[in-house]
């Protein structure tokens, strides 16, 4: 009973948040997304848990202040296929981030290195879990954004023109 009562608050805070917090908050999953429930516990545990990565991984943000969750899925996937060392990995940069460490170097010139989350292990590996698991939309808004503002800068380079084609091939 208690457990029900702590989740039920934490969602209320979590929707309380998205609400008055980005335009869309859209790294958390609506309650009603039928792929939650093909998700293991931790993932779907780790679903909630993510809201704290929003406010800088969220795809809406102009000028935008971290890398979508998207593409950081992708990119730890190659890097570690197995599941296993994906979530220590994912783990172990969020914990203690550091240029060593640091697959997306692009992201990390642009925008600096990410500040440590000093969450509890636990919600950690269930984030973990859902950056694994959950098949991530392609992050239309965010390419749209970063074209839109290189082109405002005239800085347009083969990054760029890469989002514009990945633009007109998940985006259209
Ligand atoms: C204050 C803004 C901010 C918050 C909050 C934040 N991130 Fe990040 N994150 C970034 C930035 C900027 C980068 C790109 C630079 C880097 O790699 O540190 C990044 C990159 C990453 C990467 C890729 C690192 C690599 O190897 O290239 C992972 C994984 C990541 N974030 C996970 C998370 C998770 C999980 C959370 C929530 C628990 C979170 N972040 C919260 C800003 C943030």
């Amino acid at each position: 009973m208690k457990q029900l009562f702590i989740s039920s608050t934490f969602a209320l805070s979590v929707t309380l948040l998205s609400a008055c917090g980005e335009k869309t908050a859209n790294i958390t999953p609506p309650s009603n997304d039928p792929i939650l429930s093909t998700l293991t516990e931790s993932a779907q545990a780790g679903a909630k848990d993510v809201a704290v990565c929003n406010s800088c991984h969220n795809v809406a943000l102009d000028p935008p202040k971290a890398p979508p969750l998207f593409g950081v899925s992708n990119r730890y996937k190659k890097a570690f296929p197995d599941k296993e060392t994906f979530v220590a990995a994912v783990v172990d940069f969020v914990a203690h981030p550091s240029m060593d460490k640091v697959i997306m170097k692009r992201p990390a010139q642009k925008m600096g290195l990410m500040p440590p989350m000093p969450l509890p292990k636990e919600q950690l590996s269930n984030i973990a879990n859902y950056l694994y698991e959950y098949p991530f939309p392609p992050p239309c808004e965010h390419w749209k954004i970063a074209v839109k503002n290189a082109e405002k800068k005239g800085e347009v380079d083969n990054h760029i023109a890469q989002d514009k084609k990945k633009i007109q091939r998940f985006c259209q």
